[in-house]
């Protein structure tokens, strides 16, 4: 799911007030024309868009929706979090809009134990973030005058060590995850099973690999029966949408988004990391196709409507 920023009041220190887009099932990312759709509605007020690239797939469509943007006076920010490394058409995420933010989370692709790092190649737009995550202060300025209301978003250093141990070893754990992807896409297409494809792309950081549930197949009885036999389901992308969030209730106008409510609590993410080897990857590519595979079968054994 992305969003748009409309001009009003509402959340965020920008004071913009979000809209909800709802996201496709082969991307889990909004589409070009469901922006086309919400500026429509919501006319010259939408200052820009927010994408994000979920599970590090970055949507065969987005520098064209970039250019929808832009054509109109939006800006485009990535939400990277999810795609370090992640590279479409020759550009790697975070390089392909106004700018992006990578997250370093310790569950993420690479990791500062806490912390994330915000991109741009805009000079103005680097300055002022340098000064919002320095209580406002602009320039190298330690002292107490404020001019932006900023935060204290300050990465430590030692927590700025450790993410650049992780940027030299982001090639390998990229690899593994890469070397993965494969393996076991290899296994889900030739089994009929439909997951977010990154095929399209350069390259792409797996920070998950989003799998379809098939009809017929329960998530709980799922994950059970995989972790049965080792097979041990990391967290999906976003299980409960934030629309259905009690804690964001009367922040953003609720709309219909039927793509984020039917595929967000019917999908999996099998556990690839960056320690994933080829053999272990082949594992769970047949574990799920000896779980999931059967339904596919039902399905294509069934009837035509
Ligand atoms: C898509 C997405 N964006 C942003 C974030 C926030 O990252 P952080 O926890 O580093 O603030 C997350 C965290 O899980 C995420 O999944």
């Amino acid at each position: 799911m992305g969003g748009v920023a409309g001009g009003g009041y509402g959340v965020g220190g920008a004071g913009g007030e979000v809209v909800y887009l709802d996201m496709t099932k082969e991307t889990f990312a909004p589409s070009l024309a469901m922006i086309e759709e919400a500026v429509e509605k919501h006319g010259d007020s939408v200052a820009g868009v927010m994408w994000v690239h979920i599970a590090g797939i970055i949507a065969a469509e987005f520098p064209e929706a970039v250019r929808f943007c832009h054509d109109r006076g939006m800006f485009m920010l990535e939400d990277a979090a999810h795609a370090h490394g992640s590279i479409l058409n020759g550009k790697m995420a975070g390089n392909l809009a106004d700018g992006g933010a990578f997250s370093f989370f310790p569950t993420k692709v690479m990791t500062t134990c806490e912390g994330g790092m915000i991109v741009t190649n805009d000079e103005h737009e680097d300055y002022i973030a340098r000064s919002l995550r320095n209580q406002g202060k602009r320039g190298v300025n330690y002292g107490n005058y404020h001019e932006d209301f900023g935060n204290s978003s300050r990465m430590t250093e030692i927590h700025a060590l450790i993410g650049s141990i992780q940027l030299q070893k982001l090639p390998k754990m990229l690899k593994a995850r890469q070397e993965g992807y494969k393996i076991i896409s290899k296994q889900l297409r030739e089994a009929g099973i439909s997951f977010v494809s990154a095929d399209h792309m350069d390259a792409a950081s797996h920070y998950k690999i989003i799998i379809h549930l098939p009809d017929g197949a329960d998530l709980k009885e799922t994950k059970a029966a995989l972790a049965k036999e080792g097979v041990i389901l990391g967290g999906g992308v976003y299980e409960m949408p934030c629309h259905v969030q009690p804690v964001f209730r009367g922040l953003a106008e609720v709309g219909s988004y039927p793509g984020t409510d039917q595929w967000c609590p019917r999908h999996i993410c099998p556990p690839v990391t960056s320690a994933t080897t080829p053999e272990l990857a082949q594992y769970i590519g047949e574990t799920l196709v000896k779980h999931l595979g059967a339904y596919m079968l039902a399905t294509a054994g069934s009837p035509a409507a």
